[in-house]
Order: C-alpha cells, then sequence, then structure tokens
C-alpha cells in the first residue's frame, strides 16, 4: 500500500479544485487527484459565460447581481453568500484575465458580455449584460487557463486516480482513499485537510447534460462518512438540452436573441414570463416547455419544442422589440462556434437555417455537501465546521443558489469559493498538524471493491442505473407528487437491495478495471437518489426546481429553512430542518425580503 503526504488534498480538477489548488499550493505542499485528465473535468462543457457585474456593456452592480441570485434561487438562497459571490465576482473575473484567460471583447477592448435568463439591472428592472464569455467554450478557456497555471505552479497531479473514501480522525479528517486506475492498486493519501471539488450527479436522471463521471462521488463518500448533504431536493432541469441526449445547448443562444416556439409556431414564453420571456428563470423555463408539451403542443405531438436562433427569426423579434441590434450568420459563427458544430454533428440541423428541438435536461445541483462561506464543511444548523474538511463548487453547497440557480453563476462559484478555499487552506494547514492515520484506513472499501470486482450476479451495472435514471426522471423531475415521490423512493430502495445481491462483474481484472469503477459510481448514483426522493418527499411546498402539483404554493412561513439530511446507523436517513435561510440583506433592505417572482 503506498502512503503519500501532503497538507492539502483537492478532491476534482474542474474549475473549483483547480483554483483552490492553485491558491493552497502558494502556501502548502498541495496534491490534487482526479478521476480524470484534469482538462476532460466537466467544467470544460460550461457554454454561455461566467456571471460578475463589470457594467462593461449596460449600468451593473454586485447588488443587483446579489438581487437576482437571491430571486432566482426563489428565496432560498443564503443572503450573506449571494452578496459575497456577486462582490468576489469582479475581482475573480479579472483575476482570470490576468492569469490569460482569452475573453471576447467588446470593439473598445473590455471584456465582452451577453445577457443571461434572470440577470437585470435596477433590481428586476431590465435584463443586463453580465455573462462574460470566450465565445461558448467559457468554462473551457476557464479550465485550460487554470489547469496550465497550476503547473506552472508546480502543484502535483494524480492523474486518474478515482477516490473512494474518506479517512475521518476523530472530528476531522486524515486524508482519503484512491484507486489508481492503471494498476488497480489502492493509495491513501494521507492529509491536514481534504477539499471535495468533485462535481455534480445529473446521471441520477436519464437525459441529462452531465458526462457520465458525474456521480456525486464527493457527495456520496462524506455522507457515508457522517456528513450531512443539505437541500438534494433542489435538482435544476436546463431548459434547452438536446432532444432525448440531453447535450446542453446554451442558454446564450437565448441571450443572443434565440427564442423557444411550439408546434403552432408561437413564442410561448410571451405568455409565462411576458416581461423577460424566454430569459426568465430556468425553472420557470423548463415547467412551461413541459406544459406546452402536456398541452399537446410540442413539436408534431412529441416530448420537445424549438429553440430557434435563425437570424431571420432573431431579427424579427428584435424589430419588434424595437432594438437596433441585427444578428447574421457570420456573428452565430462567431459568437456560438461550439453549439452550431454539436447541433450540425449530433443532430444533423443548421442552427442557423432551422430551429433546434430541446426539451428540459437534468443539469445542476444546487444542494450538495453544506459548507460556510470558507468552503469549510459544516455538520448543522449551528454551522459548525468539520475540521479540515472542504467542499467548493457543485458538489458543495454555501448555499448560494437556493432553489434554483442562475445560469452562469456556476462558473463564479467555481472561482470564488474555490479561490476563498484554496486561502483558507493555507490558513488552516500552516496551524493543524498532521492528524494520525487509524489503523488500515482503506480495510473497509478494500472489501467493497473486492466485492464488486468479484460480484457473479446475473445484474448488470448498467440494468440497475437505466432503472434508477428512468424512475427518478419520472417521479422525481420538473414536476412531483407524493405519490411519485414514494414509488421512487420505494423503487430505490429495492434497486439498492439489487445492487447488494445480484448485481455481476464481466471484468475480474484490475488494470482499468472500469466494469467494477462504474458499479461503485453506481452506488453513490443511489445513495444520492434515495436521499434527493426522501427531501423531496418532506418539502411541503413549490420553490424554484422543486414543483410540488400537491402543494403548488411557496410556502415562506413554514419553508425558509434548508433541509439537512444525514445517515443513520441502520442505514436510514434524517432530515433536520431547523437551518434557517440567512436573510441579513433583507434585514436591510426590503427588496431583498422574499416576495411573488414576478418575470
Ligand atoms: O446555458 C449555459 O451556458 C449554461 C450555463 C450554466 O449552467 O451556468
Amino acid at each position: 500500500m503506498q502512503i503519500h503526504q501532503y497538507d492539502a488534498v483537492i478532491v476534482g480538477a474542474g474549475g473549483a479544485g483547480l483554483m483552490a489548488a492553485l491558491y493552497a499550493s502558494r502556501g502548502v505542499k498541495t496534491a490534487v487527484i482526479s478521476k480524470l485528465y484534469p482538462t476532460r473535468s466537466h467544467t470544460g462543457t460550461a457554454q454561455g459565460g461566467i456571471g460578475a457585474a463589470l457594467g462593461n456593456l449596460d449600468e451593473d452592480s454586485p447588488l443587483y447581481h446579489a438581487f437576482d441570485t437571491v430571486k432566482g434561487g426563489d428565496y432560498l438562497a443564503d443572503q450573506d453568500a449571494a452578496l459575497l459571490l456577486a462582490e468576489h465576482a469582479i475581482e475573480a473575473v479579472i483575476e482570470l484575465e490576468h492569469l490569460g484567460l482569452p475573453f471576447d471583447r467588446t470593439p473598445e477592448g473590455r471584456i465582452s458580455q451577453r445577457r443571461f435568463g434572470g440577470h437585470t439591472s435596477g433590481f428586476g428592472e431590465k435584463l443586463v449584460r453580465r455573462a462574460c464569455h470566450a465565445a461558448d467554450r467559457t468554462g473551457h478557456m476557464i479550465l485550460q487557463t487554470l489547469y496550465q497555471q497550476c503547473i506552472k505552479n508546480d502543484v502535483t497531479f494524480f492523474d486518474e486516480y478515482h477516490v473512494v473514501d474518506l479517512i475521518r480522525s476523530g472530528d476531522g479528517v486524515a486524508g482519503v482513499v484512491a484507486v489508481n486506475i492503471d494498476s488497480g492498486e489502492l493509495h491513501i493519501f494521507h492529509s491536514k485537510a481534504v477539499l471535495f471539488a468533485t462535481g455534480g450527479w445529473g446521471r441520477v436522471w436519464e437525459v441529462t447534460s452531465n458526462a457520465h463521471t458525474l456521480t456525486g462521488d464527493g457527495n456520496a463518500i462524506t455522507f457515508r462518512r457522517g456528513i450531512p448533504m443539505q437541500d438534494m431536493e433542489f435538482f435544476q432541469f436546463h431548459p434547452t438540452g438536446i432532444y432525448r441526449m440531453g447535450i446542453l445547448l446554451t442558454e446564450g443562444i437565448r441571450g443572443e436573441g434565440g427564442v423557444l416556439i411550439n408546434d403552432r409556431g408561437e413564442r410561448f414564453m410571451e405568455r409565462y414570463a411576458p416581461h423577460v420571456k424566454d430569459l426568465a428563470s430556468r425553472d420557470v423555463i423548463a415547467r412551461a416547455i413541459y406544459l406546452e408539451v402536456q398541452a399537446g403542443r410540442g413539436i408534431k405531438g412529441r416530448r420537445y419544442v424549438h429553440l430557434d436562433v435563425t437570424p431571420e427569426t432573431v431579427n424579427r423579434y428584435l424589430a419588434e422589440a424595437g432594438e437596433d441590434r441585427r444578428i447574421t450568420a457570420e456573428y452565430l459563427e462567431n459568437k456560438l462556434p461550439e453549439i452550431l458544430e454539436l447541433c450540425r454533428t449530433y443532430l444533423g440541423v443548421d442552427p442557423i437555417k432551422e430551429p433546434m428541438p430541446i426539451q428540459p435536461t437534468a443539469h445542476y445541483g444546487m444542494g450538495g455537501i453544506p459548507t460556510d462561506l470558507d468552503a469549510r464543511v459544516i455538520m448543522d444548523a449551528q454551522r459548525t465546521p468539520v475540521p479540515g474538511l472542504y467542499a467548493a463548487g457543485e458538489c458543495g453547497c454555501v448555499s448560494v443558489h437556493g432553489a434554483n440557480r442562475l445560469g452562469t453563476n456556476s462558473l463564479t462559484d467555481l472561482i470564488v469559493f474555490g479561490r476563498l478555499a484554496g486561502m483558507h487552506l493555507v490558513d488552516y494547514c500552516r496551524d493543524a498538524e498532521m492528524p494520525p492515520l487509524p489503523d488500515n484506513p482503506s480495510a473497509e472499501v478494500e472489501a467493497e471493491i473486492e466485492r464488486l470486482r468479484t460480484a457473479s450476479g446475473k445484474l448488470k451495472a448498467y440494468e440497475i442505473r437505466s432503472e434508477l435514471q428512468h424512475m427518478m426522471m419520472d417521479h422525481v423531475g420538473v414536476f412531483r407528487t407524493a405519490e411519485g415521490i414514494q414509488q421512487a423512493i420505494d423503487g430505490v430502495r429495492r434497486l439498492k437491495h439489487a445492487y447488494r445481491t445480484e448485481l455481476g462483474i464481466d471484468d475480474r481484472g484490475r488494470r482499468f478495471n472500469t466494469d467494477m469503477l462504474e458499479a461503485w459510481e453506481l452506488g453513490c448514483l443511489l445513495d444520492i437518489a434515495e436521499v434527493t426522493a426522501v427531501s423531496a418527499l418532506a418539502r411541503h411546498e413549490s420553490r424554484g426546481a422543486h414543483s410540488r402539483e400537491d402543494f403548488p404554493q411557496r410556502d415562506d412561513v413554514n419553508w425558509l429553512v434548508h433541509t439537512l439530511a444525514y445517515p443513520t446507523e441502520d442505514g436510514g436517513i434524517r432530515l433536520d430542518h431547523s437551518k434557517k435561510v440567512d436573510l441579513s440583506l433583507a434585514e436591510a433592505d426590503p427588496r431583498f425580503k422574499p416576495k411573488e417572482r414576478v418575470y
């Protein structure tokens, strides 16, 4: 068994992990462990932009950005976190620029910005251009820029090492256990501090924008070691995924003027959000698409609608709105090259000439491992930190996105909270002693991995996974009822039993045994699906991405609280709803008080 020793170990090499690593490595000995080659991390697929109130094209301010974040989150966002995000965003984006990120430019040479859903100036008065972008490859550019900087800064990378357990030491942590995917050997990473930045868990659902690797590893690992998951009932469906494939078609398309059209040729968002139309927040638009389809107005009666960015259509609506701007085919080739190629390749559709078939796609978890503003993981409603344990990016829940995240705020979150985590890691590791390792720290996970590698049942992991994804899509998707959620809970528990008793693995080898590792990831998906469904059943209201047909109203009297889900000794889940939403901005400024969202 190889044992490595570092001050700080960062699990995951997406935007949050790399930003934290860059900052941590300036002060302490830091390693990044990633199950992928770092630049294949999912941050690379983020398309449309990173939100920051630079005000390069329209008047803007961090307070407007914080307001939109709070309103977009349907008032479940912690307001101290929203303000911090908006204030730090400006400096963080400028830092990225200085690190070499090739942002698109205005004619004057400033960072170019575009519109995105729910981003306004004047506290909701009018749409604002706030998304700083590098064509529609913003996440890709962030990843490349940060990876190069980390290499320059001598961060040590363990690529294609799959972290499978957290080592606890007393109330704190002492490192992680990882499988070297190439050799199949287990390695111990002994450290003073661990940061999880493992991204999302969209693979719980059937149609998703998330890569195959997004199986919520960090959340499942920490949960199994006693750490709660927060607000897991809130999972966002991005309105525009490619029909049936789920691949993301950026909101930037609508930011550039694209519109959603039903089978009757109607721009239906005019009915659901008369003010901002196709740029309402994502939960509102995803529901509108479902309702159009339910009413038989999907294209040709099917389960999709059209997203139309053809210059002819866009220019007609721009003219109708009295805007001077017009777009051309050449403009779209420059601003949206990635999505044009995706549609031409995967759909045989050229978006410059014809509309794209889209449906909502499972995209982003607003919940996750609970943290404070320094990305320190917290245990309870009193915000008790777990010494040495951190989480940032999608796997964490600070909670800045509340019940529904605004587009572009994920990249902002990665950079802002990744940076704060990296700074805090340095302070913590400088003061802390190296914790002792428990005896045989890998024994438990080693036994589980061996069980999986030699499993000889008749059910394949993909069969269990498909059934799980189908069930979650049907019952814990955009619209939910108690009956449907309960069916999902029963179904997940049945699948968890089958996973333990009927699973079969074909590959008995140790090297690059992706058959076994995918089965291990399936265990994470099952745990996360159960927490999601149990949390969703208990929340008797509709808020943001959690839309209960049996509780259609938002209930601010009883439900301005976060959900904390804990594992129990007997393998169950205990919920705690005593953690109140931070309303500090509302206390000083009535505009931040929870009110009905009108778009
Ligand atoms: O639509 C998009 O480009 C996605 C961005 C996001 O999820 O923030």
